[in-house]
């Protein structure tokens, strides 16, 4: 089941965010951000249990993906896809998407470039001493 997260489920997203970035906490207040309209955050639940986030910002007719995560044991078994189909399901037809993704992040950009994101730019050392793609999915009926 996809659904909106809530203040009780942070502390779950935090702990897989750490597998994301190193200070995950630190460098995002849920929170505080849950409380701003544009920024959504939607867990996959299972058997009562958050096993997946994306978290994204939806400015007017443009959204950034700022993080998706699946539990390790959960991979590959379509959840991320759910939860990318649910977002686009909940956004206008003309919105478009950006985000970054690390250049060595073949599952991810995999993911991706399945929901028709395609590479527009390269962030040099953008994680580190790593490269990030910029990724876009243009709006429909453009
Ligand atoms: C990237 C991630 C979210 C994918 O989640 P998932 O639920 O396993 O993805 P799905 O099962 O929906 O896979 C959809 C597509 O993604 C790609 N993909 C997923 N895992 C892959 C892997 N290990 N190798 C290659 N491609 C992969 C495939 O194209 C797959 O389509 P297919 O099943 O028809 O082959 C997951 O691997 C993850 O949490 N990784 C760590 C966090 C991360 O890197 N997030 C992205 C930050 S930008």
């Amino acid at each position: 089941m996809i659904r909106t997260a809530k203040v009780t489920d942070l502390d779950t997203i935090y702990k897989m965010g750490r597998a994301l970035h190193d200070n995950y906490k630190q460098t995002y207040d849920l929170e505080s951000l849950l409380t701003k309209d544009y920024f959504h955050l939607l867990v996959y639940e299972k058997d009562n249990q958050v096993i997946g986030f994306l978290a994204y910002s939806l400015l007017i007719d443009s959204v950034d993906i700022l993080d998706i995560y699946v539990d390790k044991e959960y991979r590959q078994q379509k959840i991320a896809s759910l939860l990318i189909d649910y977002m686009i399901s909940m956004v206008d037809p003309k919105t478009s998407f950006l985000l970054e993704v690390a250049v060595d992040n073949l599952p991810a950009i995999s993911l991706y470039e399945k929901f028709g994101f395609k590479v527009i730019h390269t962030r040099k050392k953008y994680y580190g001493q790593k490269d990030a793609y910029v990724m876009e999915r243009e709006a429909l009926n453009e």
